[in-house]
């Protein structure tokens, strides 16, 4: 969506895979769903480096709403859990240079079975989270049909545009056709939504991020070109720092969801994550490719019969990353092949291990091999050929 926003993947922290629909403020004041939960994940954005690094957007999932509307129609708080209402929670985080999400449902319930947003009330809605200024909806599709969807994705897209307030707009009505054309038209996305939910849910386990992993690569001939600065392929949260995961596995998710441009958006309690997550999550160089402008989705370029997959993705100034990624479940593997044998054209290329942050030098023939743990990846930044250098070659004074 051409909204001049999210021209790289959005960055931030969203509450439903960790904190789901915990209302139950009285017995877990710390974890239900509440303007304290999003105030403490904002003074975690803002006070532990994460803001610096691109760590934006604090979004609000399902469960934030009152059972009713107000007298005039429009959606509101639950008065217990958010008795600062909304307002003030987005000016708390602009006030930290944060931004703040929402959530809406384009059926007459949302999943989670409170207020939706069906065909009557989007201009009413879309008007009330601009009124709130607010920064992204995530508008998802329980309790709709294919038709309404049809209507209604592109109706919020004009509505929200009409506001005047420039808001991140996320389409879960991809998930709810099955991702795939014809069914689908990721023309049409690209041109009414910012990102948009390709597929099912992630969970807190690392079967859950394999199943994802594999249909995005599955699909990837589909998905890839529809994903651009201002429009992405989403597929769902961050899950490092949870209990679903082992550190490699960690790094994995961390990994391919740089590889596929994926927004990044956590979903952990940022007021208790080990420094291990937390150090996957803040690598600088992860970001920078998940962040690189030229916003071109990578791909899986080989799939192994020894359990190893090599995913690629084309970065700006002539680089590349490289994800080595290993299924096996015995021991690290050591795996061998080439630059060459990866793609990659006559040269000598500089490596950067993203992970171990050691840099080496590497001609394109050369064979290498790699260790790479089970259900772990080895992630390299490869810099643009060197070029030979002419003043070098000309050293000897014949100049
Ligand atoms: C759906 C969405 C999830 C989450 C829940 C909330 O399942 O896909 O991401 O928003 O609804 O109920």
């Amino acid at each position: 969506l051409d909204n001049g926003l999210m021209r790289t993947p959005p960055m931030g922290w969203l509450a439903w895979e960790r904190f789901r629909c915990d209302t139950d403020c009285e017995h877990d004041p710390k974890n239900c769903i509440s303007e304290n939960l999003f105030i403490d994940m904002a003074d975690r954005l803002s006070e532990d480096g994460w803001k610096e690094l691109g760590y934006v957007y604090v979004n609000i999932d399902d469960c934030w709403s009152s059972m009713e509307r107000d007298e005039q129609g429009r959606l509101q708080p639950d008065p217990k859990r958010f008795p600062g209402g909304i307002h003030k929670l987005t000016r708390y985080m602009h006030d930290r240079g944060l931004k703040l999400g929402i959530y809406g449902d384009m059926g007459k319930h949302t999943c989670g079975g409170y207020p939706g947003t069906p065909m009557e009330k989007i201009e009413i809605d879309a008007f009330t989270f601009a009124d709130w200024e607010v920064d992204m909806l995530k508008y998802d599709g329980c309790w709709s049909n294919a038709t309404e969807q049809e209507q209604g994705y592109p109706l919020m897209s004009k509505a929200l545009n009409a506001t005047g307030r420039p808001i991140g707009y996320s389409c879960s009505w991809p998930a709810y056709q099955g991702g795939l054309p014809p069914k689908v038209n990721y023309t049409q996305l690209g041109e009414i939504c910012n990102l948009w939910r390709n597929y099912g849910d992630i969970q807190d386990s690392w079967d859950s991020v394999l199943n994802v992993i594999d249909w995005f690569s599955k699909n990837q001939d589909v998905l890839i070109p529809a994903a651009g600065p201002g429009q992405w392929n989403d597929p769902d949260m961050l899950i490092i720092g949870n209990f679903g995961l082992s550190m490699d596995q960690s790094r994995a998710q961390m990994a391919l969801w740089a590889i596929m441009a994926a927004p990044l958006f956590m979903s952990t309690d940022l007021r208790t994550i080990s420094s291990g997550a937390r150090s996957i999550l803040q690598n600088k160089i992860v970001i920078s490719i998940n962040q690189d402008p030229m916003g071109v989705q990578g791909r899986r370029i080989l799939k192994e019969k020894n359990g190893i997959e090599v995913f690629w993705r084309p970065l700006s100034s002539n680089a590349s990353a490289l994800v080595i990624f290993s299924r096996r479940n015995d021991m690290p593997y050591r795996y061998q092949t080439s630059l060459s044998k990866l793609n990659y054209t006559t040269g000598s290329y500089k490596i950067y291990d993203v992970f171990t942050d050691k840099t080496m030098m590497l001609k394109d023939s050369t064979d290498f091999v790699v260790s790479v743990n089970p259900t772990g990846v080895v992630m390299w930044y490869v810099s643009a050929p060197a070029k030979r250098n002419f003043l070098q070659f000309y050293k000897g004074g014949k100049l």
